[in-house]
């Protein structure tokens, strides 16, 4: 296996990024953070780019939070620095216009929850712990997870997790909307495989579109909101995809898109 902090494989334009600091639980530090803004260079505008898949090397950890040990000794202006640094990142990531996925092979804590939270869903695996844990350290979010927690799970919840610093099983995050489904590490494999033969065999720009309709909109009020999908649908008749497709479906023939 290669030394990358972040190892990428493309499967079909469906890239599988690792966070590779396994000895560290993956924890975030300013390397890994370039490493992932390295990787963010080539696969923004990228063609062919189907979707993004982030998981934790090893089977303990997807990420522990950003790296205390550097943390540690920073003042003020070292940390809105990192936050920063990390927040545009982050950032990045989430405005890719694929489908960003989580697979939250275990230990998804602070900066690794926020970094989940930044994704389009995320899946664990059942042995993954979750939590805003910042409190207990005499800190509190800095990767966004502040803003992204409540938009996901709702203010209470939000308030509980980061003022407690409790950590939750896969279970209560399947309950409170955190992830979207639970299985084994196995199975995480066999889901990530499945979505990236669905992802990749889907119309790509329609794909994109929905991506595109959902986040644009959620920042909309409903009118304006709907009116943008009118736009984006009205849009894929203009493609070549659009014809396709639904020949394919009156032809009783798979698409190729
Ligand atoms: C640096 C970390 C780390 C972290 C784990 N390690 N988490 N190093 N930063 N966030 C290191 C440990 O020091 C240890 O190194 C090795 O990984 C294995 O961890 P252990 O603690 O021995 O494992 P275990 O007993 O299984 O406990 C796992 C754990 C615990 C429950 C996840 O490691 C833990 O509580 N980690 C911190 C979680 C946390 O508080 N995260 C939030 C950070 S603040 P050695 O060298 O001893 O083997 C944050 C803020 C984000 O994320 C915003 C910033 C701007």
């Amino acid at each position: 296996m290669s030394e990358q902090l972040v190892e990428m494989v493309d499967n079909d334009g469906v890239v599988r990024l690792t966070i590779n600091r396994p000895k560290a639980l993956n924890a975030l530090n300013r390397e890994v953070i370039e490493a992932l803004a390295e990787i963010l260079d080539r696969l923004e505008g990228r063609e062919g780019l189907r979707a993004v898949l982030i998981t934790g090397a090893g089977e303990k950890s997807f990420v522990a939070g950003a790296d205390i040990t550097a943390m540690r000794e920073m003042n003020p202006l070292e940390a809105r620095d990192f936050a920063g640094q990390a927040l545009k990142t982050i950032k990045r990531l989430e405005t890719l216009p694929v489908p960003v996925v989580a697979l939250v092979n275990g230990f998804c804590l602070g900066g690794g929850c926020e970094l989940a939270l930044a994704c389009d869903w995320a899946v664990a695996s059942d042995n993954a712990v979750f939590g805003q844990p910042e409190v207990l350290l005499g800190v509190i979010p800095g990767f966004g997870g502040s803003q992204r927690l409540p938009r996901r799970v709702g203010p209470a919840m939000a308030l509980d997790l980061c003022t407690t610093g409790r950590k939750i099983d896969a279970q209560e995050a399947l309950r409170i909307g955190l992830v979207n489904q639970v299985m084994s590490q196995a199975e995480l494999e066999d889901y990530a495989a499945t979505l990236t033969k669905q992802l990749s065999g889907n119309g790509p720009g329609a794909v994109r579109s929905a991506k595109q309709v959902i986040h644009d909109g959620m920042d909309q009020d409903l009118d304006s909101a709907l009116a943008l999908e009118t736009s984006l649908f009205a849009l894929c008749f203009a493609s070549d995809e659009q014809r396709e497709g639904m020949s394919a479906f009156v032809e009783k023939r798979k698409p190729n898109f």
